[in-house]
């Protein structure tokens, strides 16, 4: 639920919106495309500065592209999600997707424009000076299940089966892991964040709570 939460934020407020999983499953789109061994870490870094990536931030339409190529759809796929984590664990890709990161955000502030940044790192490493941080946390089971729902749905499908379900949670908590504890930049609550259990509530329950702490701190700003 994060990028819903996050992307319902950005509309509320009138913020842009930049997603940097997508940024990362970009990459990772990028090296299975030229064939590139994703379980070497150096085969990985030595193409990590050579794709273009370019990210739109409209909270409603956000999409990104890989050398001109939106690969917004590609990138939610099998085979993308199972290359991602050992991709992003790579230091040369988390050091130029940073820059980019923050390239992005500097210029919408440039523009006067404030932006929710979605990710795992962003009040620890890219931008620990923001002006609100949250630490957005629900049961893996209830994520599995959200998550499973969407799957089904861009298969079509009417409802996810229960395996479904459990596979998805495996998926999760195998990435989760793999974030958690990799050493560069993991997975973890940022100094000055606050803590949004989503578990027990709706979608916009979770935007109006993240609305409030965001405008309490833009008020003491
Ligand atoms: O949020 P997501 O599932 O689209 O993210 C995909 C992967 O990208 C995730 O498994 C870990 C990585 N990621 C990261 O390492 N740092 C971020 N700031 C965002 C995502």
């Amino acid at each position: 639920g994060k990028s819903s939460t996050s992307r319902g934020v950005a509309r509320a407020l009138g913020l842009d919106y930049l997603a940097t999983g997508a940024m990362y499953r970009a990459m990772a789109w990028y090296m299975l495309a030229r064939g590139v061994d994703i379980s070497d870490p150096a085969a990985v870094a030595a193409l990590a500065d050579r794709p273009t990536l370019t990210s739109t931030t409209d909270p409603d339409a956000p999409t990104i592209a890989v050398d001109g190529v939106d690969v917004s759809e590609p990138i939610r796929g099998e085979a993308v999600t199972g290359a991602v984590s050992p991709v992003a664990a790579v230091p040369e890709v988390r050091a130029r997707l940073v820059e980019i990161q923050r390239a992005r955000v500097a210029a919408s502030l440039a523009q006067g424009r404030g932006i929710v940044v979605e990710g795992r790192d962003i009040g620890t490493v890219v931008l620990p000076d923001a002006t609100a941080k949250i630490f957005l946390t629900a049961d893996a089971e209830a994520r599995a299940a959200r998550r499973a729902l969407e799957d089904a749905g861009r298969t079509g499908a009417a409802a996810p089966a229960a395996g479904d379900v459990a596979a998805t949670a495996a998926s999760l908590a195998e990435r989760d892991a793999i974030d958690s504890g990799r050493a560069l930049a993991p997975l973890r609550r940022a100094d000055g964040a606050v803590q949004v259990d989503g578990t027990y509530l709706t979608l916009d329950e979770v935007i109006a709570a993240i609305v409030g702490i965001v405008e309490q701190a833009c008020a003491a700003d």
